[in-house]
């Protein structure tokens, strides 16, 4: 089964083909446009989505060696996103369906992050319960994925997500948007021997109503203070240092929360999934807390916003007979 997926909710604009869960060909422009502004501007996002999409879903399908009648499927991203930039993929994937007579399904956005941990597995899932760390710029959250449709979810932040912690932290350090890959290097600069102690605190959660929520505005507050008390010279003197401090209170707060629900529910296997996956820190820590063997990730380039999470979505959609029609809704969630 051949799907074509587009994704357009935010800033990146991406098209994919699968082949049973497989990549054929996947194509992603980043809107550097955004940088210019330290965060994304909804206009120029739907604008920046109307100037390309047209053309990498030309390219995708040439490097694929497939044309239109060749796709059985058209998954679209249309919850939850930016009104403007979830239109622009809607309207094209209906353009596609009315010209081609190609079946098309709507995609929650969230539900294709999750979808991308099945990718490179051929589409094939692990048994037993999963928990699952969604981390991205607008989300963070924790879910108990047993199977397809039966995703329950467990906590999330209750203000800034993790990823959006890092582009604010990185805006207040000088970093261009988005910044969590610059904060990640600049920390990998640290040598911890020379480093001065620098710790930041991040709020938990004790309520039992809150198993595994997350709160990163605080932090953020945390770092801002620190940079005015310090001043400009000892910010250059300790860069690596600082963004290092920092990357180790998200992942501990990341971590320590999946650690801790998975104790309480007698889950073993972990997965993360969304742009803040990349993080190689992240990575090791989950690894080392659940051993090697008993987690898993999407290659880094499946983890940030991509098309062929959506297709791998609409797949599991169309085996599961939950195929909808696109209706956008930008708010919605899981
Ligand atoms: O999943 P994604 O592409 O978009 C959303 O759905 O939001 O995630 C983008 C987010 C940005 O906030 C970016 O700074 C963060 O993922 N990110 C990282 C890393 N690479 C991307 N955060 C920490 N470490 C990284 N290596
Ligand atoms: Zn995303």
């Amino acid at each position: 089964m051949v799907t074509l997926g587009i994704e357009s909710s935010c800033d990146e604009t991406s098209v994919a083909l699968l082949r049973d869960g497989v990549v054929l060909s996947s194509l992603t422009h980043s809107q550097g446009e955004h940088a210019l502004y330290g965060g994304v501007v909804p206009e120029v996002a739907s604008r920046a989505h109307l100037e390309k999409i047209d053309g990498l879903a030309r390219r995708v399908m040439e490097e694929a060696g497939i044309v239109p009648s060749g796709i059985d499927l058209i998954a679209v991203t249309d919850s939850p996103g930016l009104a403007g930039a979830l239109l622009v993929g809607v309207s094209f994937a209906l353009g596609m369906h009315a010209a081609h007579g190609i079946p098309v399904t709507g995609v929650n956005h969230l539900e294709g992050h999750i979808c991308s941990l099945f990718i490179d597995n051929g589409g094939r899932q692990s048994a037993g319960p999963l928990l699952v760390l969604l981390a991205s710029g607008g989300h963070t959250a924790v879910y108990k994925y047993a199977s397809f449709g039966d995703c329950e979810l467990l906590g999330c932040t209750v203000d800034d997500a993790a990823g959006e912690a890092f582009d604010k932290v990185g805006k207040l350090l000088g970093f261009p948007y988005p910044a969590g890959r610059a904060i990640e290097e600049e920390a990998a600069k640290a040598e911890s021997s020379k480093r001065p102690e620098i710790t930041f605190p991040v709020a938990r959660f004790s309520s039992p109503g809150k198993p595994c929520c997350f709160s990163f505005s605080g932090l953020k507050t945390a770092v801002k203070n620190f940079i005015l008390s310090k001043g400009e010279d000892y910010i250059n003197n300790n860069r690596p240092a600082l963004c290092s401090a920092f990357q180790k209170a998200v992942v501990d707060s990341l971590a320590g929360n999946m650690e801790a629900a998975a104790r309480s529910l007698g889950i073993k296997t972990a997965a993360a999934a969304g742009g803040v996956a990349c993080n190689g820190f992240l990575r090791e820590e989950l690894a080392r807390r659940f051993g090697e063997g008993n987690v898993f990730f999407p290659r880094p380039s499946l983890c940030t916003d991509n098309g062929a999470m959506i297709a791998m979505a609409g797949q599991m959609m169309r085996q599961n007979s939950r195929l909808r029609f696109p209706s956008m809704d930008p708010g919605r969630g899981i």
